[in-house]
């Protein structure tokens, strides 16, 4: 189902989208401070697939529509940069990182670190996945044999950190106390960004304030373990097959120069922002989702009872777990990534539109993703939308959880295959069930995680090989 192309009416003069005239001076400011979600879904509702609106003096243009995302994301690419209020502040903490860097540096960067996400690095990472979801798993059984709760969605925030420290540095870290350390720094290290982002007269990190303070020390918390990390690498040497192996070995092909130490602290702190959330919230939802559906869930266990006849999954049989991909893609489309921003370095035209150099743009995974023109009962759970069939005739950007274009996600694969063998490996031994009444609400940030965790009974399924 696609929609027709939204395009301004003709006419002489500039052509401005349409969209809410806010408040004198501060614009839409405090609608967008209350509820940005709300108030996204609301204008575009109300004003179409380009609203245009604007935010204590600056221009926004909100897109969504799949042929605007693919002008601005891919077509179009080279004029829309990260300078803008959600991505500006993250650089205090991720440097000129993949995420945060800009222009010809940031290709650079790419092409240098793109051999380390190759398809066959990835799945020898794989590997060890399946291992590490089961030495978790087995802490779970008092819990199952006493009907004693857990909160899901701080176990896979575990398991997702485990994975990517354990991808990044294979043994490196000292132990589960580090990688628990990591996860804490970077919890006070974005919710700083992210405040700061919101208040952008906030004291500057040297000022001793107690959020400053915080900040500082998981600052100095992160850098002292990525440091001493890469100073054991250096003085070491070899190929310990990770992520950190590939980036020290990357030389660029003119200079034939390797990343200097504090660029490789920016892209493994990037790394680590990128592994650590995204992952765990997508099985996390899937477990809530599951839950709900118990229909979905008996199709899921059929399909792993009939390709793994109860072993544990491995790489190789990933691309036979077709309904259990179809589960996730489904998961990301209801839970992605909440929104992403551009800034139009220059003058552009998006839809027949004018969009002056400056101007913000703001791109909704999670607006576009339910879409009523493009998805049926966009709010239903229903994998059966990931079909090879059904995804056939779908604009590239009515899907888009790992962005496009040159900034597509590089850990996409990875991803993908992580939270396909967790997945499978839990699902197969385990059925999770919401504790009722525990309240779940999505807190959107960065990423959508449940705000209040998820709270819920394990049953055995059956004991695996
Ligand atoms: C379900 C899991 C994931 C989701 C939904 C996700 C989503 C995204 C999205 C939407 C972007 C584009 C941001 C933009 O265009 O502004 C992105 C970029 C990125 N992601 Fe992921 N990501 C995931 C997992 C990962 C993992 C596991 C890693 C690292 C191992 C990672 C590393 C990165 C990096 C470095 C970028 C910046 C790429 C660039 O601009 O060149 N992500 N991700």
């Amino acid at each position: 189902m696609a929609s027709v192309t939204p395009t301004a009416p003709a006419g002489a003069g500039p052509r401005l989208a349409p969209g809410p005239r806010g408040r004198f001076l501060v614009g839409s400011l405090f609608d967008l401070r209350r509820d940005l979600i709300g108030f996204l879904s609301g204008v575009s509702r109300e004003y179409g697939d380009i609203v245009r609106f604007t935010v204590a003096g600056f221009t926004v243009h909100l897109i969504n529509h799949p042929d605007h995302l693919r002008h601005v994301l891919q077509v179009n690419s080279r004029n829309y940069d990260k300078q803008s209020f959600e991505y500006k502040p993250l650089k205090l903490a991720f440097g000129e990182g993949l995420f945060t860097s800009d222009g010809d540096f940031w290709r650079r960067q790419r092409r240098l670190m793109q051999p380390a996400f190759h398809r066959q690095r990835i799945q020898q990472l794989g590997e060890g996945i399946v291992q590490d979801v089961v030495d978790r798993v087995d802490t779970w059984q008092p819990h199952a044999e006493r009907g004693e709760p857990l909160d899901v969605a701080a176990e896979m925030v575990n398991l997702s950190m485990n994975v990517a420290t354990k991808s990044l540095f294979s043994t490196g870290l000292r132990g589960d106390d580090e990688v628990a350390a990591i996860s804490r720094y970077l919890d006070t290290i974005v919710n700083y960004c992210l405040y700061r982002a919101t208040v952008p007269l906030a004291p500057p990190p040297r000022v001793p304030t107690r959020r400053n303070r915080a900040f500082n020390e998981a600052m100095s918390g992160l850098n002292g373990i990525i440091y001493r990390i890469l100073h054991e690498r250096r003085r070491d040497g070899g190929d310990s097959h990770d992520l950190l192996s590939m980036l020290l070995a990357a030389r660029d092909e003119e200079t034939g120069e390797g990343m200097p130490d504090k660029q490789l602290r920016d892209e493994i702190a990037t790394l680590l922002l990128g592994g650590y959330e995204t992952t765990s919230n997508q099985l996390s939802w899937a477990w809530y989702e599951l839950s709900r559906n118990p229909e979905i869930e008996a199709r899921l266990h059929d399909e792993l009872d009939r390709v793994l006849g109860g072993r544990l999954p491995t790489v190789a049989d990933v691309p036979q777990l077709e309904y259990t991909r179809m589960v996730l893609e489904e998961t990301l489309r209801l839970y992605p990534v909440p929104w992403l921003e551009r800034r139009a370095a220059g003058p552009d035209r998006i839809g027949g539109y004018d969009v002056k150099a400056g101007s913000l743009i703001y791109i909704s995974p999670y607006l576009t993703h339910r879409h009523p023109d493009l998805w049926e009962e966009p709010e239903r759970f229903d994998p059966e939308r990931f079909t090879p069939e059904r995804s056939a005739g779908r604009p590239r950007f009515a899907y888009f959880p790992f962005g496009g274009g040159p900034r597509l996600c590089i850990g996409n694969r990875l991803a993908e295959l992580e939270a396909q063998l967790t997945l499978a490996t839990i699902a197969q031994r385990y059925r999770l069930r919401m504790v009722p009444d525990h309240p779940v609400e999505p807190k959107m940030m960065i990423t959508t995680s449940p705000r209040y965790g998820l709270k819920m009974t394990v049953e055995p399924r059956r004991s695996t090989a």
